[in-house]
């Protein structure tokens, strides 16, 4: 099959662990005879230092036209004090917009055999197996209105959560179809007990889970949410969640797995776009030390071909070299923890994964 990918490497670490993902879709492509034409774009702050701005209309328009966005990370310190509204950030959250990504899947799942990295007692997270879906182009992220002004004689700045019917039943929905096809359990996270936005986006949800009544649903404060995912992991299947407590908590849940460096996602339209990223950000500290974990982008690849590409069989392929290669022993900094482990770096991680597809049959 022919496919057209866009690769957005972007700022800090993005270009290193995307080189790496891409070792491993050549390989899927020599195995299974594809060919994947890549085109390359700019995005974040490296879109700033050439255009001026964080998302260049070329960027978008060439997303538009392809089959799949593979994104690496925005951001880094020096842009810090640019205008808000040329951040690096920005571009990211323009082109999830501009793609209508409002669908954004996170899976934490704990490989066997790093149950010992994570911070957490070993009973408490073997099996975890969660997938957050966080709505990804609504509330507080883009309400309006929002900005600075003056109120009762001082400066005062605000933002608006908000949320349309539309929006809250299409993410629902996607929720419950997901959890159709794992253990039928959706937990809603809000803040209803303060919140209208929350209490409006519980009576949606409650109304959206009358089509499946198969699927068990529960409401939890996102404050409970938050102890609840590091108190007892395991009581979560689906957790669906607004813009702002989706980007909190999926770090939090990054922690059971051991490192916010093995966790992919995916961003998902009604058409037929996706885009698919690692959650960690660009850690420009470590910009070209060789140090940082590419797993994270490399299951992102594989998300990509299961939900982009509509490659089910392919993205298992890069699941599976995944797995051996951390059964074989072999750690970046961030997972490396017993004296027996074999420590690598970044490009070398990619490599292993890379071969181990190469070689599987
Ligand atoms: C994420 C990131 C982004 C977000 C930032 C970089 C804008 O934290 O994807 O979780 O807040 O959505
Ligand atoms: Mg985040």
């Amino acid at each position: 099959m022919n496919k057209s990918i866009l690769v957005l490497k972007g700022d800090g670490i993005g270009p290193e662990v995307i080189d790496q993902a891409l070792k491993s879709l050549k390989a899927v492509c020599k195995k299974f005879n594809h060919r994947f034409e890549y085109q390359e774009a700019l995005i974040g702050g490296v879109a700033i230092d050439k255009f001026g701005v964080p998302l260049p209309e070329e960027t978008l328009e060439l997303a538009k036209k392809s089959d799949a966005v593979f994104l690496g990370a925005v951001g880094d310190w020096k842009y810090d004090k640019l205008d808000p509204a040329i951040r690096p950030e920005k571009g990211l959250l323009g082109i999830r917009k501009g793609l209508g990504l409002f669908a954004n899947l996170r899976p934490v799942k704990i490989f066997d055999e790093l149950v010992s990295s994570s911070p957490l007692k070993e009973d408490l997270i073997e099996g975890v197996d969660i997938i957050i879906i966080r709505e990804l182009t609504g509330g507080i992220y883009f309400g309006e209105p929002k900005g600075e002004g003056i109120k009762d004689g001082e400066r005062t700045s605000f933002n608006t959560m908000i949320y349309k019917e539309s929006e809250v039943r299409r993410i629902a929905k996607v929720a419950f179809e997901v959890a159709m096809k794992r253990n039928k359990k959706v937990c809603s996270i809000d803040k209803a007990n303060v919140l209208d936005v929350s209490r409006f986006w519980r009576e949606i949800v409650t109304d959206v889970a009358k089509d499946y009544p198969q699927v068990e649903l529960l409401h939890m404060y996102v404050d409970n949410a938050a102890m609840q995912l590091v108190l007892r992991p395991k009581q979560f299947d689906v957790i669906l969640t607004s813009n702002l407590f989706g980007d909190i908590l999926s770090d939090e849940a990054s922690v059971l797995s051991g490192s916010l460096g093995l966790l992919p996602s995916a961003s998902l339209s009604d058409g037929k776009i996706g885009m698919f990223e690692p959650c960690h950000g660009s850690a420009p500290d470590f910009k070209g030390l060789d140090k940082l974990n590419p797993i994270a982008t490399i299951l992102s690849a594989a998300m990509m071909l299961k939900y982009g590409l509509d490659m089910p069989e392919e993205a298992k392929a890069i699941e599976n070299a995944v797995d051996k290669v951390l059964k074989q022993g072999y750690r970046t900094e961030d997972i490396f923890k017993k004296p027996n482990e074999k420590l690598v770096g970044t490009s070398k991680m990619g490599d292993l994964i890379a071969e181990k597809i190469s070689k599987d049959n």
